[in-house]
């Protein structure tokens, strides 16, 4: 799955034939901004002669470099807002599940000095998942998206011209009633809410006991993964002009 967001990425944007190119961009250096452990900036691995992944956490940063090591691709301490790359240097910028922390307008000009002319930007995300399990797969999706409210990026304005939006992809898995839980946890917006209330595992207590009694009819333990889970993606392409 996770190459064909990259794979899908590439063949629209840098692909002599794609859509979004007059003319062949060089795959030399994809920035991956905000990249926190690397997990986005390993999809692209295999596609470009570098990557690089950036992010303002140190510790995100340290842990991307623990993990998987693959030679083309080293990670830096750096903002959105003060792209660790020269002038006209980088063929892709890509940015996932990350832009709504930034300020854009700052970022977009960011991704405009670092980008080759005809260089392309490309801004992904996921929403909340939509879960099914036999009869009860609008209640289990409407009890997790309480929590979770998110507009798909629809308010981003890219800064190109030429963009276009993808719909079109989305990740399955199969979960289990605490896998629901492990992911609610660590989400920004659960973090968000634990600053402000503290007193967080009330909710996730509430939201296992509410997925727990939806499921109790068919006794179903809470480490069944009998639940698909689908989190659609969307992906926003746009390119700098030459
Ligand atoms: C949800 S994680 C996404 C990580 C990665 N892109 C992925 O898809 O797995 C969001 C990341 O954005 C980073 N971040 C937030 N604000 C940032 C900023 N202004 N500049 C750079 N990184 C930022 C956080 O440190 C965090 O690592």
């Amino acid at each position: 799955m996770a190459d064909l967001v990259s794979g899908r990425v590439v063949a629209r944007t840098l692909n002599p034939s794609a859509p979004m190119v007059q003319r062949n961009v060089p795959r030399k250096v994809a920035l991956d901004v905000a990249c926190g452990t690397g997990q986005s900036s390993r999809l692209f691995g295999k596609y470009f002669e570098e990557v690089i992944g950036c992010d303002v956490s140190g510790t995100q940063i340290t842990e991307a470099q623990n993990t998987e090591k693959i030679p083309n691709i080293t990670y830096k301490v750096a903002p959105a807002d003060k792209l660790p790359t020269e002038r006209e240097s980088v063929s892709l910028v890509t940015v996932f599940q990350a832009i709504h922390w930034f300020d854009q307008q700052q970022f977009f000009q960011e991704a405009e000095r670092v980008l080759v002319p005809g260089g392309c930007l490309c801004v992904c995300g996921y929403a909340a998942p939509l879960l099914s399990y036999k009869d009860k797969s609008e209640k289990l999706t409407d009890i997790v998206n309480t929590l979770v409210l998110r507009n798909r990026y629809r308010d981003i304005h890219l800064p190109y011209e030429e963009h276009e939006r993808d719909d079109s992809l989305s990740i399955k898995l199969d979960l289990c009633v605490d896998d629901i839980i492990r992911y609610t946890s660590s989400k920004s917006f659960f973090s968000n809410y634990m600053r402000q209330y503290q007193d967080g595992t009330s909710i996730l207590e509430d939201l296992r006991k509410s997925l727990m009694a939806e499921l109790a009819p068919e006794n179903i333990g809470a480490d069944e993964k009998v639940i698909h889970a689908e989190f659609p993606l969307f992906i926003l392409l746009t390119r700098k002009p030459k």
